[in-house]
């Protein structure tokens, strides 16, 4: 059984068949999804959708992209959702310098801002890193987001990036990108990171794995992810979903399943 540890199943691009997505996944092997809502228009859907289905979790905050629109009143408002049973994460969140919707100095203040939010409530941080690794160590460390640790999603940097990522109590996800021919850095990455830190996710609808690469991306493809990951340490597809599920329930927090 899998752990899609990263999806946004509350994006529009699901607005048409998202129970027959969340069917499909359940089909596809999925037991737990986790659903990022990460601005003004996705944090409802997340938490609607985590109080529809039992096996559906929520993580909510302020993406970097939107960081511009991020106010004292939302900070205060993932606070007062953290609270919700279903709630297991603040995140997405972090810095992205490939976008740059977001002036990089409000970035970080709102990065900053949601790390002291995620110790204070004592919650695991989601971090969202594009172009920006060493920033995000560097304010991580400034933080002391070790106290409390998170998760590394989807993530793109090298060997040395995830070794210090490692030393801060994050766990490092993976997604679709392993997948891809040409990917080498991550399936170098993946091989350096201890077996009881990786994560599988999906990020859909984004970031669609072979071979369904150029199409919207959905929760059960994170089997594609699995299989991955498990031909790369030479171990089977049982072995590594059961791996990455385990960490994903200690990550999390989430109750232990029944096997
Ligand atoms: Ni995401």
């Amino acid at each position: 059984m899998l752990i899609d540890t990263h999806a946004h199943l509350n994006a529009e691009q699901f607005d048409e068949d998202r129970d027959e997505v969340i069917a499909r996944a359940r089909d596809n092997g999925v037991d737990t999804i986790v659903n990022i809502g990460f601005n003004r228009e996705t944090i409802p859907t997340c938490i609607e959708l985590a109080e529809k289905y039992d096996f559906i979790y929520a993580v909510v905050g302020w993406h970097p992209q939107d960081a511009i629109t991020m106010t004292d009143a939302d900070l205060e408002w993932i606070e007062e959702l953290a609270k919700h049973p279903k709630v297991v994460g603040i995140g997405e969140m972090g810095l992205d310098y490939y976008w740059d919707t977001s002036p990089k100095d409000v970035q970080k203040e709102v990065f900053r801002k949601q790390i002291r939010l995620a110790r204070k409530l004592q919650m695991p941080i989601i971090i969202h890193d594009r172009d920006a690794h060493q920033d995000i160590i560097d304010i991580l460390r400034e933080e002391k987001a070790e106290e409390v640790g998170g998760i590394m999603h989807c993530f793109s940097g090298s060997s040395e990036i995830a070794k210090m990522a490692l030393d801060m109590n994050f766990y490092i996800s993976f997604g679709g990108p392993l997948t891809f021919k040409n990917a080498k850095k991550p399936k170098e990455v993946v091989m350096e990171v201890p077996l009881d830190r990786l994560l599988i996710e999906t990020d859909c609808p984004y970031l669609t794995p072979h071979p369904f690469r150029g199409k919207r991306n959905e929760t059960g493809y994170v089997r594609y992810v699995c299989e991955e990951m498990a031909n790369l340490h030479g171990m089977s597809y049982e072995e590594m979903a059961k791996i990455t599920s385990d960490n994903a329930r200690r990550v999390f927090g989430l109750p232990p399943i029944q096997r």
